[in-house]
């Protein structure tokens, strides 16, 4: 069953995949981001924060590659340049900036960490008693920068859906039966405009 392929149950024009993405983000993964940031807080780096944020990193990249990326070449990148000015293709174009910074260093992070785990333990195995020189020293401020570019990009994933999704009551009264839930070309039809319209 192709999720992009169902109906969604949000009364939307979204499929079913965009759903239980959107479901997914406000319940649990924005949550999670925080409750990672809260760990951190709280000294328990490891494991507690450390797989945490390795989990939304991961579920992030999945979604960013089998919705979002489909989504935006199929319904906002045929729309650019000329339709810049239309939210349904300058909100997700500004949401993939901030998104794809935010992932770029997330992914880097998590890279950095799983490094100085490694760099740590083959230097205790060798007996050496000064560790400190392969820890990740600026790992703080890039993880906020983190954190705060991901909700910032989960805010505006939102007003994406919005923009894609769910007509204003202008649009609706102009066309209520033109937008059937989902056709066999979701990801195609996501936003409701055309590099000509
Ligand atoms: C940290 C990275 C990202 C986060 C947290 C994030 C979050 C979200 C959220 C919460 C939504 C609304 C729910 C949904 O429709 O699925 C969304 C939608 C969307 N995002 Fe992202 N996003 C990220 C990265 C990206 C990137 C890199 C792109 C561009 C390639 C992108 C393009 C889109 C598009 C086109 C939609 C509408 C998808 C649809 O048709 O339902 N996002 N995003």
């Amino acid at each position: 069953m192709d999720l992009r392929l169902q109906p969604g149950f949000l009364g939307t024009n979204a499929s079913l995949l965009s759903d239980l993405s959107l479901v997914a983000y406000v319940l649990f993964i924005a949550p999670a981001m925080l409750i990672g940031f809260v760990f951190a807080r709280q000294g328990k780096h490891r494991p507690h924060h450390q797989y945490l944020m390795n989990a939304v990193t991961f579920v992030n990249w999945l979604l960013i590659i089998f919705l979002m990326a489909v989504s935006y070449v199929n319904g906002v990148l045929p729309g650019l340049p000329g339709s810049l000015g239309q939210p349904a293709i300058f909100l997700p174009t500004l949401h993939l900036l901030f998104g794809g910074a935010a992932q770029i260093l997330a992914t880097y992070t998590v890279y950095r960490m799983w490094r100085e785990d490694t760099q740590v333990a083959a230097a205790r195995k060798r007996g050496e008693q000064e560790v400190t020189r392969y820890w990740f020293k600026s790992a703080k401020p890039v993880m906020q920068a983190v954190l705060g570019l991901w909700l910032l990009t989960v805010v505006l994933g939102v007003a994406t859906y919005i923009s894609f999704y769910v007509a204003s009551p202008a649009e609706a009264a102009d066309a209520p039966e033109a937008t059937p839930a989902v056709t066999e070309s979701a990801p195609e039809a996501a936003p409701a405009v055309t590099p000509e319209g």
